[in-house]
């Protein structure tokens, strides 16, 4: 990935750092964007003490004008976009019996995990369409592709970027674009700390390696989809989870 340029969004902390990190190990320079300020200094820090290559830039993914001026931004200031994976997302606050949903829990989910990643995908496909080659990853999750009660937002996202991943991998397929997503199921990261205690013990004694994924399981099936050796896989969704869907 030498000489390449690799935006992550999300990048300050969880799966969004290590695969920037991940990024940067390999060699790619590395966009962290990040609502959060702080937390994306930090990922570049790291990256800068392990003798990588990053900066930060500002950019929530939910707007339209944040997201077309970061993409610009990259273009002008390196002249390429190679790699983007679209990581950026918000977890469920609760699970809610649906009678009793809460509609502003429904919209900032959907702004931010699926409209999000919509907007990020329109502007990184223009930029990779012009040199006519680019990768994309979306972090979906295992819930984008099962249902789990009380988690209609996120679920409905996720879901959402199974169906964005497959109509954009199929419409840039023969433009030297290709399209994938991930499907995690749960992750120990600092988003996935804050769920009550009683989730994290489910996902973990319900997992037949009776643990979540580290974030780094995650960020190497990313760098997997993202290498060459991936050329001919487009459309698909990865799943990263520990054996728990094989029953
Ligand atoms: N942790 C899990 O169990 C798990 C499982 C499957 C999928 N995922 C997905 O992986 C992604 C990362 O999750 P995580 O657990 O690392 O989360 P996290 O909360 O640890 O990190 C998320 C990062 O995204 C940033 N962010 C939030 N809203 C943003 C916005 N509007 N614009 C730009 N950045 C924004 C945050 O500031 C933070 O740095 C999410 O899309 C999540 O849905 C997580």
């Amino acid at each position: 990935m030498k000489g390449k340029i690799a935006l992550v969004t999300g990048a300050g902390s969880g799966i969004g750092r290590s695969i920037a990190i991940a990024f940067s190990e390999h060699g790619a320079y590395v966009i962290v964007a990040d609502i959060a300020q702080e937390g994306a200094d930090e990922t570049v820090s790291i990256i800068k003490d392990r003798g990588g290559r990053a900066e930060f830039r500002p950019c929530d993914v939910s707007k339209a004008d944040d997201v077309k001026t970061l993409i610009d931004s990259i273009v002008k200031d390196h002249g390429r976009l190679d790699y983007a994976c679209n990581n950026a997302g918000i977890h469920n606050p609760c699970n809610e019996f649906l009678p009793d949903a809460d509609e502003s829990i429904w919209d900032s989910i959907i702004a931010v995990n699926l409209k999000g990643v919509f907007l990020c995908m329109k502007y990184e496909t223009k930029v990779m369409l012009e040199r006519g080659c680019g990768v994309i990853v979306n972090i979906a999750s295992m819930s984008g592709l099962l249902g789990e009660p009380g988690s209609y937002a996120y679920v409905a996202s996720k879901h959402g970027i199974m169906g964005l991943t497959k109509t954009a991998a199929y419409e840039f397929a023969d433009k030297g674009i290709r399209i994938n997503a991930v499907c995690p199921a749960a992750v120990d990261t600092p988003g996935m700390a804050k769920a009550p205690p009683e989730f994290r013990k489910k996902y973990t004694d319900s997992n037949p390696m009776k643990r979540m994924a580290r974030p780094e399981e995650i960020a190497g099936a990313v760098m997997w989809l993202c290498s060459d050796i991936a050329g001919f896989v487009t459309g698909t969704g990865l799943v990263i989870d520990g054996g728990v869907s094989t029953i």
